[in-house]
């Protein structure tokens, strides 16, 4: 993977600044941009050099990064693990160097959870708990059958495995409400419209979409539009994370209701690495605040927006 090393005056050595290694998923949706903007800036406001690693998705690309960083001998390895699953041998190599590592945004399925220090991040399983919710009361009372299409995050991801697991029990208090495709889209915008155009085509009759994330409903949009349909209208459109463009899609009446992922988990994640560093004792869960967002709420919101 690329490493850009952010560190000033370079020369190797740190002096007694705390050096992180950070080994990043990758560049999939606008959520993950303003996530790796927020980790960059926070290290640099806690005088902490950064060496920055990006897997462009890849789990043996984050594997080697995580090596590597454990070559250089950084002090403290963190990381965002692209799905949930095979960590053990890595995570096992960082302690026996001595290296404590942090995870940020998503869990490892690992037994042994003396591997990490701490886990930062949100409670997905909630929100997709939120999501179902949310248009289980939408059709409180009616008694016709709805058909949902899912457009999922990351197959084997944190994300994509609780925002399914969450949705489906919330939902399952009302029989009529029936998820009729379910596919992943990776978290991409281009995967979300190509998968939606495929859903279009098969289902012929299609209530309400789910999407993981912003960008695939952004893209699933796309395709909505092109199929000459109205989204927010004839599709009703749920997703999850609330940047920017998610905001805007919903403000303007396209998409009907986001729950809330924050990417801002830099300073905390910076807080805990001197912990960390420091020998102090860390939380082993640290969990996000996140709300939830209507139409009206954006539209209210988006001025002061900061991602
Ligand atoms: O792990 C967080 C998820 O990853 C975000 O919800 C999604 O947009 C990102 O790609």
């Amino acid at each position: 993977g690329s490493s850009d090393d952010s560190a000033k005056g370079g020369d190797g050595g740190s002096g007694d600044k705390i050096v992180l290694g950070f080994s990043q998923v990758g560049a999939e949706s606008g959520w993950r941009t303003a996530n790796t903007e927020s980790i960059k800036a926070s290290a640099d406001a806690a005088g902490i050099t950064l060496k920055f690693a990006n897997a462009n998705g890849k789990q043996e690309q984050q594997i080697a990064d995580i090596r590597s960083f454990i070559t250089q001998g950084v002090d403290v390895i963190a990381f965002s693990p692209v799905v949930t699953s095979g960590w053990d041998a890595v995570l096992k190599e960082a302690k026996d160097a001595d290296i404590p590592v942090v995870l940020t945004d998503r869990a490892v399925d690992s037994q042994d959870t003396s591997l990490y220090k701490s886990f930062i991040g949100s409670d997905f399983k909630l929100e997709g708990k939120k999501a179902g919710e949310w248009l289980l009361k939408q059709y409180e009372g009616k008694n016709e059958p709805v058909n949902i299409v899912e457009l999922q995050g990351t197959t084997g991801s944190a994300p994509a495995l609780d925002r399914q697991s969450g949705f489906q029990e919330a939902i399952k208090a009302n029989p009529n409400l029936k998820i009729v495709k379910s596919q992943t889209g990776d978290f991409k915008r281009a995967d979300g419209k190509t998968v939606m155009e495929a859903f279009l085509q098969s289902e012929k009759d299609i209530d309400v979409l789910y999407a993981h994330n912003d960008d695939m409903g952004l893209g699933a949009i796309e395709a909505i539009k092109a199929a000459g349909k109205k989204p927010g209208t004839d599709i009703k459109i749920i997703t999850v994370d609330a940047v920017k463009d998610g905001m805007t899609a919903l403000a303007a009446g396209e998409i009907n209701f986001i729950v809330e992922c924050s990417p801002l988990l830099g300073d905390q994640l910076m807080q805990t690495v001197k912990k960390v560093k420091a020998g102090e004792s860390v939380e082993q869960r640290i969990v996000t605040e996140e709300t939830t967002f209507t139409q009206e709420q954006a539209k209210e919101a988006l001025p002061t927006r900061k991602y």
